[in-house]
């Protein structure tokens, strides 16, 4: 049985709890959603539950595909087992489809196929709004070596295949997504969690949006996507 300590951190959508094991930490799924730099809240009923699930499935497939992830297991409902990681300060977005900032940012139509993926850099920062940057800043900052670029971006690269496949044999396109990795022993590996809330889904044939943007632009069906979504993951 693994006790459950203090709480060390909360974000927008999860509370991390140290553990009995100094190497170990909980990481607790919450309903609340946020977007536009927490400009619009809300929750979104039993989300927590469910990106649990979807996160558990998504770090099984990538671990057994060679990936080196946080995940340990799934306690229960909301807790997930994860090794304890310095979060690198960097959100890896990755995109296949225009989307999102993306059109905003370059005037696209949602959509637009892209000739390649798009990597982007996001700083981790709330106050300014997790600020788009390039690997000069990140450098420039010291928030990572440029042996640790290299390697998230090799790691980024090969998820962004291996989950696209993985989306695509549920009937669920992968349009963009985002990642955040941590240190662990020196190492570099995957952290944080992979759910409707980080990646944008859309059902193939019918495009129907199956994440968080139908909380983001009030589509309705909220719960319904981020079901689906963990019944195909489930299959
Ligand atoms: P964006 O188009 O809003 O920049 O989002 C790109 C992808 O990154 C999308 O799949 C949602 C995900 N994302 C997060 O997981 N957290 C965030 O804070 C933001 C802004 C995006």
């Amino acid at each position: 049985m693994v006790q459950r300590g203090h709480k060390v951190y909360e974000g927008k959508a999860k509370i991390i709890y140290t553990t009995d094991n100094p190497d170990l930490l909980i990481q607790y799924f919450k309903d609340d959603a946020t977007a536009f730099n927490a400009a619009k809240k809300g929750t979104i009923v039993d989300k927590g539950i469910m990106n649990n699930q979807i996160s558990s499935k998504i770090f099984e497939f990538l671990s057994a595909q060679g990936i080196p992830t946080h995940f340990e297991r799934r306690l229960n409902d909301r807790d997930m087992l994860v090794k304890k990681v310095e979060i690198v300060p960097i959100e890896m977005v990755v995109r296949n489809k225009a989307a999102g900032s993306l059109c905003r940012l370059l005037g696209l139509k949602e959509g637009m196929a892209l000739l390649s993926p798009v990597l982007e850099f996001c700083y981790k920062c709330d106050s300014l709004g997790d600020p788009l940057i390039n690997e000069y800043h990140i450098r420039a900052l010291h928030l990572a070596t440029d042996q640790e670029i290299e390697t998230m971006k090799g790691f980024t690269f090969k998820i962004n295949d291996l989950l696209k496949e993985f989306f695509a044999k549920l009937k669920l396109e992968l349009v963009d997504f985002k990642l955040e990795f941590g240190r662990y022993k020196d190492k570099i590996i995957l952290a944080d969690e992979i759910s409707p809330d980080t990646c944008r889904l859309w059902e193939i044939g019918t495009g129907k949006k199956l994440d968080k943007d139908r909380f983001r632009h009030d589509l309705g069906e909220i719960e319904e996507a981020y079901r689906e979504v963990l019944s195909r993951v489930s299959r």
